[in-house]
């Protein structure tokens, strides 16, 4: 087992995977483009099916139109902590591949493509001393229409990324929500040969 971050895992996996938790708080400090550019680089060497590369990101940093029009497509909830996020991006991604005779086709594995993307995304903002919080809180169909997306595209979910601050700096309401949670026993998650768990 491993300890890290007010969690302890069964087996004796890496901190990291304990260290990663979707923090609300966080410092007002700002993200460069560059630095931005660097996680979304990052996650775009993720694995996909037939190396489709199906995710889309449409980012925003703090201080700018595209920040803010990301935030107002937030429920009020996420609003509240996320607007001192240093970026705000919305993921995507493409249902559909083109083949060779211009015949779309679905694509069976884009969201999960696009999943092992956004865990890139959260992997590579740790290493640069950066956390992200991912959200489903948010009005899919207004982002369609406003972030200007083609048919075709799935709205995944959203983040917020920035450097974790004390709890403190939270509105009280959130601040006893601000601590890492647990997760199911593993015998609950994997069988060997036959799924063997609750429906
Ligand atoms: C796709 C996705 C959507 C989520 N939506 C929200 C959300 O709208 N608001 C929120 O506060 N947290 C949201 N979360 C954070 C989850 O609640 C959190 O990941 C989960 O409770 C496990 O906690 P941990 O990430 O700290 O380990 C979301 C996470 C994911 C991956």
């Amino acid at each position: 087992m491993t300890s890290s971050n007010s969690r302890t895992s069964e087996y004796p996996i890496d901190a990291f995977f304990l260290d990663r938790w979707s923090p609300r708080a966080f410092t007002d400090e700002r993200i460069d483009r560059d630095v931005m550019l660097t996680i979304l680089d990052a996650a775009h060497w993720a694995p996909s099916s037939g190396n489709n590369q199906p995710w889309r990101f449409i980012y925003g940093l703090r201080g700018t139109p595209a920040f803010d029009t990301i935030l107002d497509l937030l429920v009020a909830g996420n609003q509240r902590w996320a607007r001192n996020s240093a970026a705000l991006i919305v993921i995507v991604s493409k249902s559909y591949r083109v083949a060779s005779n211009g015949e779309h086709k679905p694509a069976y594995t884009h969201s999960f493509d696009t999943g092992s993307a956004w865990f890139s995304v959260i992997a590579q903002a740790m290493k640069l001393g950066y956390h992200a919080h991912g959200m489903e809180g948010f009005d899919k169909e207004k982002a369609v229409e406003v972030l200007g997306l083609p048919d075709g595209f799935r709205v995944e979910a959203a983040a917020a990324i920035g450097r974790m601050a004390d709890k403190a700096t939270l509105p009280e309401e959130l601040r006893e929500r601000e601590v890492p949670s647990g997760r199911k026993a593993v015998a609950e998650i994997a069988f060997e040969g036959k799924f063997s768990g609750e429906a």
